[in-house]
């Protein structure tokens, strides 16, 4: 476990469900994306996802702890391993191929009270020292404006990704 003075992180494990589900709809009401009355349903059909697929290690998660009782998570981020077509390797290895998983990053989320202390940092800083520790090499994020300058300083890069908009 690393820590600093005030919060530590742990990965989590299927007893932090019921944080990671609640931080995921916080972190989408916070972002302005989740009317109150789906609150609730996002968060029953968030746990009921995690119960599957945390087992599986399909979904990774990390949580930071802090205040006065250790046990309650602050904040959280979680990473999605999803297989991936094999594909040329960037610039930097032109000779390997990327075979996957990839690693989606989710939920990274952190209570009002905790933010501007460097959690999401650690959070994050953990997570991809865990990634790489695997050896996952292809990490991508969706960053909300909030975010956006940590995932830079961190080292992520804007892409070229499209989404369709239905009429
Ligand atoms: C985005 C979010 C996760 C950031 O969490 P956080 O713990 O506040 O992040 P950090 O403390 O690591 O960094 C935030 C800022 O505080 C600054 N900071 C870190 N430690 C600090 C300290 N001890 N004193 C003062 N500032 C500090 C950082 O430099 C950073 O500044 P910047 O935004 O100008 O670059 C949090 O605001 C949040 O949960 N927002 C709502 C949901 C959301 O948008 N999630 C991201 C989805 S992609």
């Amino acid at each position: 476990m690393s820590t600093s003075p005030a919060f530590a992180i742990r990965q989590a494990d299927i007893a932090d469900i019921v944080f990671l589900a609640r931080h995921r709809a916080w972190m989408f009401r916070d972002m302005g994306h989740l009317p109150s009355h789906l609150e609730a349903p996002l968060e029953r059909a968030t746990a009921a996802y995690l119960r599957e697929a945390m087992p599986r290690r399909e979904y990774i998660a990390w949580v930071a702890e802090g205040g006065p009782d250790p046990a309650t998570a602050i904040g959280g981020a979680g990473v999605q391993l999803r297989p991936i077509l094999p594909r040329p390797r960037p610039i930097r290895d032109p000779d390997g191929l990327e075979l996957g998983p990839e690693a989606l990053v989710l939920n990274v989320y952190v209570e009002p009270d905790w933010r501007r202390r460097g959690v999401a940092e650690a959070l994050m800083r953990r997570l991809l020292a865990d990634l790489d520790a695997r050896g996952i090499r292809r990490i991508v994020l969706h960053a909300s404006d909030e975010g956006r300058r940590l995932y830079e300083r961190l080292g992520f890069v804007q892409t070229n990704e499209m989404r369709f908009e239905p009429a």
